[in-house]
């Protein structure tokens, strides 16, 4: 722990005497060494309570979003509520240190490839709408559904049904509140009721998945990934994300914020499309600022 202690040392010295946002993108860069040292000797839990007991930790939670992941008001990191600091940036209040940090937080890379997400899914709805009269899309762990703010910037065309699926009735009710135009059918549930349900009493056109994979382990994940699939209409096409083991932000994360994800790679998700969907046609790539990885799987055209 001698190097992450001179990180530590060194980024809370030059916090206090020149806070910019530089410092965080040093700090993030060299915490994600020490993570990956820290993961090969099986020796995460000790690097979190270094980091955790350094004076430098209460300085970074006077940031609301990394205080949010780590006080977990509803029960995990990365809730709906946290993400709108990335989706919706508000003019902050918080100036100094606070104001500094909170902008790190919210627009280096992993916050980037959030938007990038959100962009990517609102493209798909949209190709979606342009091959059918009338879209069915189902989107599983919705959350918020910013990715309806990018599909108002693409088009004024209405023509899909969404149905949000989330445990959460404060998400869903926030996502019908805010997009009125869109017919959006809420399903107050866990996930888990998807895999249960052996019969399919409803089929979509596109079925996605944000923000979920990154905390479920890969038994579950292969569930999810059939029971998702078997939802599809003929020619449908099913879209998972999952952040990278090599994502940039894993080591403050973890350090600082108390979250922990479940990294995947291109190969991982490539075992779970072959363990869920063998005869399934597949696409797996990168975003751009390239710390999530994308599964896509395409249901037969022919198939009833
Ligand atoms: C990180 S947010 C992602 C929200 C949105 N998909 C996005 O990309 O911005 C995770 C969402 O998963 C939901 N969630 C977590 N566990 C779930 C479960 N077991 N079943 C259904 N939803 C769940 C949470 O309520 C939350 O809205």
């Amino acid at each position: 722990m001698d190097r992450l202690k001179a990180v530590l040392t060194e980024a809370h010295e030059r916090l206090s005497s020149e806070p910019e946002l530089g410092v965080i993108e040093w700090l993030a860069t060299e915490l994600s060494t020490s993570f990956d040292q820290a993961v090969t000797d099986g020796d995460v839990e000790e690097f979190q309570s270094f980091c955790r007991s350094h004076p430098l930790s209460q300085i970074l939670l006077m940031d609301p979003y990394a205080r949010r992941a780590f006080e977990k008001p509803r029960g995990y990191a990365g809730d709906a509520v946290m993400l709108d600091y990335i989706y919706r940036p508000s003019s902050s209040s918080l100036n100094g240190l606070a104001g500094v940090i909170h902008q790190a937080t919210t627009t280096l890379p992993n916050a980037k490839s959030i938007l990038w997400r959100r962009d990517y899914l609102a493209n798909l709805i949209n190709s979606t709408m342009l091959s059918r009269e009338q879209a069915e899309v189902l989107s599983v762990a919705s959350g918020h559904m910013r990715e309806l703010d990018g599909l108002r910037d693409i088009t004024t065309d209405t023509n899909v049904r969404f149905t949000a699926l989330d445990q959460d009735a404060d998400s869903i009710a926030e996502a019908k509140t805010t997009y009125k135009e869109y017919i959006i059918s809420g399903e107050t549930k866990s996930f888990a009721s998807l895999i249960r349900e052996r019969a399919v009493t409803k089929r979509y056109d596109l079925v996605y998945s944000a923000g979920l994979f990154d905390y479920l382990q890969d038994s579950t994940a292969v569930a999810l990934i059939k029971a998702m699939f078997s939802r599809l209409q003929p020619g449908g096409v099913l879209s998972i994300a999952n952040f990278t083991r090599d994502s940039h932000g894993r080591g403050f994360m973890a350090g600082f914020m108390d979250w922990c994800l479940i990294y995947r790679n291109e190969e991982d998700l490539r075992s779970l499309a072959d363990a869920a969907c063998p005869k399934a046609s597949h696409r797996i790539f990168r975003d751009q600022p390239r710390n999530v990885v994308y599964l896509e799987l395409f249901a037969d055209r022919n198939e009833q």
